[in-house]
C-alpha cells in the first residue's frame, strides 16, 4: 500500500488544480456571501451603516479595482446606475490614483479587493478618504490591509482562493455587488417590495444555478480540444455581457497565453471586424434579453467573415444555435443576475484550453497572485 498523494494534491481535495477546485466551490461561496446578509426576506449590509438620507448626498459613486475585481466593478456600475440611479464611474486603481479624481465628501467610493492587498489600490483608497470621500471595500481577506483602511467592509466569503487566476473570488464580487444595488435602490425607493422580493429569491437561486453550469463542463473541454490552437481569440456581448466579455478574455489571456480582446458588440464595426477572418474563433455570451437581436446581427456579421462562434446563453434561447456553431447553455436567469451564472462557462473555458496547451494553469508565468509592489 503506498500514500500516492502530497500534502498540496490532499489540499486540492481531488482535484487535479486548485483553479478546478476553486470553480466547484463557486456555489457554495456565492450561497455563503448571499445567505447571511439575507434576512428576514431584506437585504442586510452587515455594518455598512449608509442610510436613505446618506445616499440622498451621495452625486455619484466611484468603482475601483484592479484585474478581475475591477472587470467585477464594471457588472457594479451597470447594476447599480439601473437599480440604484446613481452615477457610478468605474477606473482601474493605477489610473485613479494619479488622475487627481474628482472627489469630494459628496462621493462613495467602492474598492473591490480579492486579497486586500493591491498596493495601487490601496493607495486609491487613502487617497479617496484624503479627500473626503465615504469608502466601501469588497474585500475577501478578513483583517487585510484594504479592509482596514475602509469605513466599511463587506467581505466576500470565497475562503482562500489559491489559483492565480481568480474565479470563485469573481463571483462573490458579484454576489456582494447586487446586495449592495439592490439595497441601494430599495432605499432610494426605486424598486417596490413585490419586486425586491422577487429578485431576493432569484439571488437566493443563484448557487443551484452555478452547479447546473458546471455539469456542462465536458461540452466546453470537447470545443476547447478542438480549438485550443487559435492564436487570437475574440470576445464580443453587449449591456453585461460586454463586462463578462473582459472577464473572458483576460481569463484567458493569463493562463492559456493566446491573445484575445474583449469588444463591446456595436464596436465590433469600428475596429475588430476588420482581423476577423476564416476560422477566427469568437466567443458571445448572450444574456442579456433587451440585446439579443443586436447579438445575433454582430454573430451574423462574424460569421459572413469566416468566424467560428461559441455562445453562451440561457436555455430559452438555445435557438441561437442556428446562427452560431456552438451553444453552451446555462439554466434561464433572469438577464440582470446572468453574469454570476455565466461567467463560469468563461472560466472553463480559458482553463481547458490552458491545459490542452500544456500551460501550468495554477502558475502561470509572468503573474503575481497579489501585486503588492509597483
Ligand atoms: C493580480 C491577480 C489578479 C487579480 C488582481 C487584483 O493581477 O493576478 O487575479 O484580479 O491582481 O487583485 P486583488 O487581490 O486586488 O483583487
Amino acid at each position: 500500500y503506498h500514500v500516492t498523494w502530497d500534502a498540496t494534491s490532499a489540499e486540492k481535495s481531488g482535484y487535479e488544480h486548485f483553479m478546478m477546485k476553486e470553480m466547484f466551490e463557486e456555489p457554495k461561496v456565492i450561497k455563503d456571501t448571499l445567505s447571511p446578509r439575507i434576512v428576514d426576506e431584506g437585504i442586510t449590509l452587515d455594518n455598512v451603516n449608509i442610510t436613505a438620507k446618506d445616499l440622498e448626498n451621495i452625486d455619484k459613486i466611484y468603482i475601483v479595482a484592479c484585474g478581475t475585481a475591477y472587470h467585477a466593478g464594471v457588472v457594479g456600475k451597470y447594476i447599480i446606475e439601473k437599480l440604484a440611479r446613481i452615477p457610478v464611474e468605474i477606473d482601474i486603481a493605477s489610473e485613479f490614483r494619479y488622475r487627481d479624481p474628482l472627489i469630494s465628501d459628496r462621493n462613495l467610493v467602492i474598492i473591490i479587493s480579492q486579497s486586500g492587498e493591491t498596493l495601487d489600490t490601496l493607495v486609491a483608497l487613502k487617497e479617496s478618504k484624503k479627500r473626503g470621500a465615504k469608502t466601501l471595500s469588497i474585500v475577501n481577506v478578513v483583517g487585510s490591509s484594504i479592509s482596514r483602511e475602509s469605513d466599511y467592509v463587506l467581505y466576500t466569503w470565497a475562503g482562500p482562493e489559491i489559483a492565480v487566476a481568480s474565479t470563485k473570488a469573481y463571483n462573490t464580487q458579484l454576489a456582494a455587488l447586487y446586495l449592495v444595488a439592490f439595497n441601494f435602490a430599495y432605499k432610494k425607493g426605486y424598486i417596490e417590495d413585490s419586486a425586491y422580493k422577487n429578485y431576493i429569491s432569484q439571488l437566493k437561486e443563484l448557487p443551484s444555478k452555478v452547479e447546473e453550469v458546471l455539469k456542462n463542463k465536458e461540452v466546453i473541454q470537447k470545443f476547447a480540444s478542438k480549438h485550443y490552437n487559435a492564436k487570437s481569440i475574440f470576445f464580443i456581448g453587449r449591456g453585461l455581457d460586454y463586462a463578462l466579455s473582459m472577464e473572458g478574455s483576460l481569463k484567458l489571456k493569463e493562463i492559456s497565453y493566446i491573445h484575445s480582446e474583449a469588444y463591446a458588440g456595436g464596436e465590433l464595426k469600428h475596429g475588430t471586424i476588420a482581423l476577423i477572418e476564416k476560422g477566427t474563433l469568437v466567443v458571445c455570451p448572450v444574456t442579456q434579453d433587451d440585446l439579443i437581436d443586436k447579438m445575433v446581427s454582430n454573430i451574423r456579421e462574424v460569421k459572413a467573415r469566416g468566424a467560428v462562434v461559441m455562445a453562451i446563453t440561457q436555455e430559452k434561447n438555445a435557438s441561437i444555435d442556428k446562427v452560431a456553431d456552438v451553444v453552451i447553455t446555462i439554466p434561464d436567469i433572469d438577464s440582470l443576475l446572468a453574469p454570476v451564472a455565466a461567467v463560469t462557462p468563461l472560466q472553463l473555458f480559458a482553463y481547458y484550453m490552458a491545459i490542452e496547451k500544456g500551460c501550468d494553469v495554477d502558475k502561470p508565468r509572468n503573474l503575481a497572485k497579489s501585486v503588492t509592489v509597483e
